[in-house]
């Protein structure tokens, strides 16, 4: 089996280095020449654990290369494979597509055989058939299928999440593609992986309804953690007391400052836009994107409030900028919305994160960028954890403690203790526990 992957961004890149893992030809194509140049020095384009080595392999192994000549590629395929950006279209939240229809086209030209041809973006409901429509009007004599199979990695963990993967979804609908998706997932079926066969429609839907469930969960627990702080409960318990329940589930819900990142935002928003459209609106996912937005304003207001009501000619030390731990995508992160909030109130920012550095660079202005965890500190008034990178979880309080001003802490990801915090010294607050103050020396 020979593949082409089209887009070479977190999804191409890690689902075409997984495909050459299980033993299939794969070609990544990416329009971007500096992305594809130091691929082939085995340059990372995206921070991913795991990624250089299992690239590096695969390239020496002769299954995994990378090129810019798109019709080349598509040319020697039996499957080629849509991974390009489907972010939200400026003005009114709708899934931009222009990235899926260009790449529809420039493949049509370029079909050799009978291909299958694959929308792993995700896309909103009735995309597949329209790449089928433009195919069929671009070169009507090429012989092919569309099939949709959403992608459901995550970023940090993308490389285990592709090869052990809780599903798989594949929408189809001839014998001819479902045989060539089934022969590409061999070692997931040996494995015993389930695969859901769907249609086009529905298996594009799954994604969104997926995305847009774990969003909903989110902001459940962040709604919770509120009225924890409100109430004096604590959330981590109620999130335990509830999560064990199997009907449940004890994962995503954990609280923070709003959910973020290149999936969550963009999709939340685009199915509410096609809800709309179709005349179903979701109501429950327009409440949840409302709440999220405006949780993310919020967040300011809690490091302001720490400060003693105002953070005018005050330093904020800063640690975590990406959206998440382990990555370095910055798309959408909370840090977007409460560094500029920040700075709009008159603080001095001074910031660190040991990846998201290099983005955050093109998308803040008027942030004092550091070399570590702790050279964000030195003089400033309160420090701000934003990610819960595993590096921030093991500082040395005490010296933490010397090197602020005065020791003000506002964790947003709850990596650390009340009662030890407090106990050392700090005024600390998180979310949906209770604040305390500082009760050591
Ligand atoms: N990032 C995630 O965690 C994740 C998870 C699941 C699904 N998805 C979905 O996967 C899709 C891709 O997301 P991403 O984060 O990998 O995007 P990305 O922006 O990181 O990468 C997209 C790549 O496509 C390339 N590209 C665009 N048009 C092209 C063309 N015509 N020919 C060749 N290359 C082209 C771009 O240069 C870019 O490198 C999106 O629909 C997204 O919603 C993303």
């Amino acid at each position: 089996m020979r593949i082409a992957m089209i887009g070479t961004g977190y999804v191409g890149l890690v689902s075409g280095a997984c495909f050459s893992e299980f033993g299939v030809d794969v070609i990544c194509v990416d329009k971007d020449e500096a992305k594809i140049e130091g691929l082939r020095q085995n340059r990372m384009p995206i921070y991913e654990p795991g990624l250089e080595a299992l690239v590096a392999d695969n390239v020496k192994a002769g299954r995994l290369s990378f090129t810019t000549d798109l019709a080349s590629a598509v040319s020697q395929a039996d499957a080629v494979f849509i991974a390009v950006g489907t972010p939200s279209r400026r003005g009114d939240g709708h899934a931009d597509l222009s990235y899926v229809y260009a790449a529809a086209q420039e493949i049509a030209r370029a079909l050799t055989g009978y291909t299958v041809v694959v929308t792993k973006s995700t896309v909103p409901v009735g995309t597949g058939r329209e790449v089928a429509r433009i195919i069929r009007e671009t070169r009507p004599d090429a012989q092919f299928d569309v099939v949709s199979n959403p992608e459901f990695l995550r970023e940090g963990s993308a490389i285990n999440d592709f090869m052990r993967p809780d599903r798989v979804v594949i929408g189809t609908e001839t014998d001819a593609a479902r045989q060539v998706m089934k022969q590409l997932y061999r070692v997931l079926y040996l494995i015993e992986t389930p695969i859901v066969f769907t249609s086009l429609e529905t298996s594009e839907l799954i994604k969104y309804a997926a995305n847009t469930f774990l969003a909903t969960k989110i902001t459940f627990i962040n709604e919770i953690a509120d009225l924890c702080e409100a109430v004096g409960a604590d959330v981590h318990d109620v999130a335990r007391g509830v999560g064990l329940d199997g009907r449940i589930g004890k994962k995503f819900l954990h609280p923070g400052p709003g959910y973020g990142g290149s999936c969550f935002p963009k999709d939340t928003l685009a199915l509410v836009r096609t809800a709309r459209d179709k005349g179903s609106p979701l109501r429950i996912i327009e409440t949840v994107v409302a709440i999220n937005d405006e949780r993310k304003r919020r967040m300011a207001d809690k490091i302001v409030a720490a400060c003693g009501g105002s953070v005018k000619g005050k330093t904020v030390a800063v640690l975590g900028l990406t959206f998440k731990p382990n990555t370095d995508d910055m798309r959408d992160s909370p840090s977007l919305e409460i560094i500029p909030a920040l700075l709009a109130k008159g603080a001095r920012i001074r910031a660190y994160d040991p990846e998201g550095m290099e983005e955050a660079r093109h998308m803040l202005s008027d942030v004092e960028f550091c070399d570590n965890a702790y050279d964000t500190l030195p003089g400033a008034d309160v420090l701000a954890v934003l990610t819960e990178w595993n590096e921030f979880r093991a500082l040395n309080m005490d010296r933490v403690k010397s090197l602020l001003k005065s020791p003000v802490v506002v964790d947003l990801r709850n990596i650390y203790s009340p009662e030890e915090m407090s106990a050392q010294g700090f005024s600390y607050s998180s979310i949906g526990r209770p604040t305390l103050p500082a009760g050591g020396s």
